[in-house]
């Protein structure tokens, strides 16, 4: 199992059995209100859960969700997940969620921290791309801080119930966070 240390949580690999936490946070209208999904009935995020499981068997894996374990508390407050969108192409796409009650605390910035590093040193991308609903100031923002640029506005990419929505898209790339992270 993968693990990644962060200065107050570890990023370990979600298991089957995390569902109910990771439930927790995913039932609520907050958290998924710029999603295309949720809130999520229990049995959804248990379908969810053992849709990661399951996918982290294949091969060759192109999916990547860590739970993000508060260490004092050993307590799941959130998770993270990077997907490899194309192997040729050596491009991945990060995203994250931490529970409303840890909001505000630097952890989603961290976490999408901790995740470009592993894709750029462990996956060896060439490019770690974002995006969010250009309402969800505080996930643009997260985006920003991890040095990532604004290429611009995707138009009406993502179906929410009977809407469509645009979605702000960010990137990175692998010779851009050599020198970011070695900034900050
Ligand atoms: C987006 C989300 C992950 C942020 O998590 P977090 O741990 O609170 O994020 P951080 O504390 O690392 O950073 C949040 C930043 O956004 C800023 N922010 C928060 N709300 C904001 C708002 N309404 N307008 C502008 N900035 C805002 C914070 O001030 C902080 O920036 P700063 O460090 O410069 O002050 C969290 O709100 C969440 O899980 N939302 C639901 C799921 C989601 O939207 N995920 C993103 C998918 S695109």
């Amino acid at each position: 199992m993968k693990k990644i240390m962060g200065s107050t949580f570890i990023l370990r690999e979600l298991t089957l059995e995390d569902w109910g936490e990771v439930h927790s946070y995913a039932s609520l209208e907050e958290v998924s209100r710029y999603q295309s999904w949720g809130p999520n009935t229990e049995s959804q995020s248990l379908e969810f859960v053992q849709a990661i499981v399951d996918e982290a068997e294949r091969r060759p894996r192109t999916r990547y969700v860590f739970a993000v374990v508060h260490l004092e508390q050993n307590k799941l407050v959130g998770s993270g997940e990077i997907n490899i969108r194309s192997i040729h192409h050596k491009q991945g796409e990060i995203s994250y969620i931490i529970h409303p009650d840890y909001w505000g605390r630097g952890l989603a910035s961290e976490t999408a921290r901790l995740l470009i590093h592993f894709g750029f040193h462990s996956l060896e991308l060439h490019r770690i791309f974002g995006t969010c609903d250009p309402k969800n100031k505080a996930s643009a923002r997260v985006l920003e801080k991890v040095g990532m640029l604004k290429e611009g506005q995707l138009r009406q990419n993502i179906r929410i119930e009977h809407a469509w929505r645009d979605s702000l898209l960010f990137s990175v790339l692998a010779h851009e966070w050599k020198v970011f992270s070695e900034r900050s």
